[in-house]
């Protein structure tokens, strides 16, 4: 059986089955996976039990693979790879985390609507997510459609929020959680960056709002009104209509654009089952302002 791709809703979601994402796969293979992830953003491949080694050589196709750096504490990671970010519950050693963990309270971010790397001056493109342990409730993924979000606004707002910069900062999501305690190297390395609020997707070429919990203020206005902007779009972007909430199996391999989606974690009891998911990060070529000024349609759009 060849590969099949079933829609998740009308433009936002879909599922591909009939492809082993280990062995090597042909260029047609490839097109319809590229094509599918342009226009659904969001692709689920149940039934995929990658290694590290399997999910870091499918990532790579999408483009060039971030590393992650051990944000909270300085402890020795638990995994081999550089490319490959511990989404995870477990300590160095592989127990659940204690409730006093630092790094726990770190992980407890993603449960705040984001996209990936948005704090990073050149951010994600795409992200890439293997399920290796769930726990038995709760521990769902939700992910929005920040397309849809866009074309439901009205033209009167799409015109004020044209332009906007945002700056962004992962010192400004982990202070809503209340964590603040980051080492100086990654205080160094990190240093705030500006970011769209509204740019052209480029496998679709398609507006989009790009959102995050990184986003802490349009820049050249007073702190305030930035805020609540970006809190009442957030609100907006994640009303029901444009959310896909993913279910978790062992073996699940979900790939989402980060340039178009935002996505949360959902809570389980954390201290006390185990969840396990390794993530690889796949990271864009420009920033969302320097890639603005590109024309489009560009030569060979695609991912
Ligand atoms: C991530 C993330 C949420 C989750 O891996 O980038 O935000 O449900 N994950 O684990
Ligand atoms: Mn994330």
């Amino acid at each position: 059986m060849g590969i099949a791709v079933r829609p998740l809703g009308p433009e936002f979601g879909a599922e591909i089955t009939g492809v082993d994402l280990a062995a090597p796969l042909a260029a047609e293979t490839w097109a319809v996976i590229d094509e599918a992830f342009n226009r659904y953003a969001v692709l689920v491949f149940p039934g995929q039990p990658l290694d590290d080694e399997q999910q870091i050589a499918f990532s790579r196709h999408f483009g060039p693979l971030e590393t992650s750096p051990e944000y909270a504490g300085s402890k020795k990671s638990r995994l081999k790879w550089p490319e490959i970010a511990d989404i995870s519950n477990l300590d160095p050693e592989g127990r659940v985390m204690s409730a006093e963990d630092k790094r726990l309270l770190f992980n407890r971010g993603n449960q705040l609507w984001h996209t990936d790397s948005s704090f990073k001056f050149v951010p994600a493109r795409c992200s890439l997510l293997s399920a290796r342990e769930i726990p038995p409730s709760g521990g769902e993924t939700e992910f929005a459609d920040l397309r849809a979000a866009y074309d439901a606004l009205p033209e009167e707002k799409k015109r004020a929020l044209d332009g906007l910069v945002v700056e962004h900062s992962i010192f400004r999501s982990r202070e809503q959680i209340g964590f603040a305690e980051f080492n100086e190297e990654i205080r160094r390395e990190l240093p705030p960056v500006p970011q769209l609020m509204v740019r052209r997707h480029p496998g679709s070429g398609r507006k989009t709002l790009y959102l995050a919990s990184h986003a802490s203020h349009v820049i050249g206005w007073p702190l305030e009104p930035g805020r609540a902007l970006i809190e009442e779009l957030i609100a907006f972007a994640t009303e029901p209509r444009f959310v896909y909430r993913h279910r978790w199996s062992v073996g699940d391999l979900v790939m989402w654009d980060d340039r178009c989606t935002m996505h949360r974690g959902r809570p389980y009891d954390d201290t006390r089952h185990r969840r396990d998911m390794h993530r690889t990060t796949v990271s864009d070529e420009l920033n969302t302002i320097e890639r603005e000024r590109e024309p489009w349609p560009r030569r060979g759009a695609g991912l």
